[in-house]
């Protein structure tokens, strides 16, 4: 069931009522699209493991609508109301030592840490502030495969499922690519997961903030996860200077190479956010049978083009890569 909520303040009720019955929604948020459910209500965020496909062990992400309510589920941290600040609402989730609590013990999977953001999303604000609780929310994809930036995506993923109550539209997502994740809860704050928060940004912020390379092995201190994620059914190469005839082609810029059986265009004039918010809508039209491949043309690693390149390698990983990370990006 797709609701487009629009003003009707009847409309939110129901979604309020839904997830009171610890039932589960599709969320429209600035990154990509949630799949939500109340994260105090141990029943909700099983049936959101259960839909994903996703490990008990890879915990979720809390939204909040406040950083007040944040810290009646968390410990605070010096940097916090700083990158409150200048962040929030906003794509950035920080790591943080959490209290006991309310939450389900499966959205942290055990962890004695948390996951928090405040999204950027008026839907996702009036939602979370009514409900008067936090909601946990993975992307709503399955487990491994391309995340959902349009309402229709999380509807090919899950079909009418009798366990998602709903699908919220709020449009495409603004900014395309998933949340930075900083962890705060070690000695250092570090960068997790790439998003459109770059590393620069939060050093500007923060100063001293380190960044977690996926090319280097680094020891498991959370969830062990596999490098493979954000994956087309097709193959996927990447940085490509040539493609075949039988291939797709995902090109950037206004210089696009010849030859392919179909070409999109991230960004004919080079914009790097725009070609974050076409990533996963062109990854999944490109998704098809009939072509051996898709071809990706390099991306600059420069702001948001750099998590554009860290999803881009991680669906591009052969499906017999287990190699183990710190996040994973499910
Ligand atoms: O933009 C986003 O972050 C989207 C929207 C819906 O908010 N959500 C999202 O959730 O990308 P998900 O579950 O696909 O990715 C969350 C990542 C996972 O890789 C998980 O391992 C990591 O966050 N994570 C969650 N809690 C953690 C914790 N306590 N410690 C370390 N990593 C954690
Ligand atoms: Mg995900």
């Amino acid at each position: 069931m797709l609701i487009k909520p629009g003003s009707s303040l009847d409309t939110y009720e129901k979604i309020k009522t839904l997830l009171w019955e610890g039932q589960v929604i599709g969320l429209p948020t600035e990154t990509v699209y949630g799949l939500a459910g109340d994260a105090t209500n141990n029943q909700a965020i099983s049936t959101i493991f259960a839909l994903k496909n996703r490990p008990t062990f890879n915990p979720l992400i809390c939204h909040f609508h406040s950083l007040k309510s944040i810290l009646e589920y968390c410990e605070s941290h010096p940097a916090l109301e700083t990158l409150a600040e200048n962040f929030w609402p906003g794509p950035l989730t920080v790591i943080l030592k959490r209290k006991s609590s309310a939450l389900s013990s499966l959205v942290y999977a055990g962890l004695e840490t948390v996951a928090v953001r405040i999204p950027d999303h008026p839907i996702a604000l009036e939602i979370i502030e009514r409900l008067e609780r936090p909601l946990a929310a993975p992307s709503a994809n399955i487990s491994e495969c391309l995340s959902p930036t349009t309402p229709q995506h999380v509807l090919q993923a899950f079909g009418e499922h009798p366990q998602l109550a709903a699908v919220i539209d709020g449009g495409p997502c603004r900014v395309g690519v998933e949340s930075t994740i900083l962890d705060l809860s070690q000695k250092h704050p570090m960068v997790l997961r790439p998003g459109a928060i770059s590393y620069d940004d939060l050093n500007r912020v923060l100063g001293n903030v380190q960044s977690l390379s996926p090319s280097t092995s680094q020891p498991v201190r959370a969830p062990g996860m596999t490098k493979r994620h954000y994956a087309p059914k097709i193959p996927l190469h990447i940085n490509v200077t040539a493609v075949l005839s039988t291939q797709a082609l995902l090109a950037f810029g206004a210089d696009v190479l010849d030859g392919a059986a179909a070409t999109l265009n991230l960004s004919v004039s080079g914009n790097i956010d725009e070609a974050a918010a076409n990533l996963f809508k062109m990854l999944a039209e490109l998704d098809q049978p009939c072509y051996t491949a898709i071809a990706v043309m390099p991306i600059p690693h420069i702001g948001v083009g750099m998590a554009i390149n860290d999803r881009l390698q991680r669906g591009a990983a052969s499906p017999q890569s287990h190699q183990t990370y710190r996040y994973g990006g499910l």
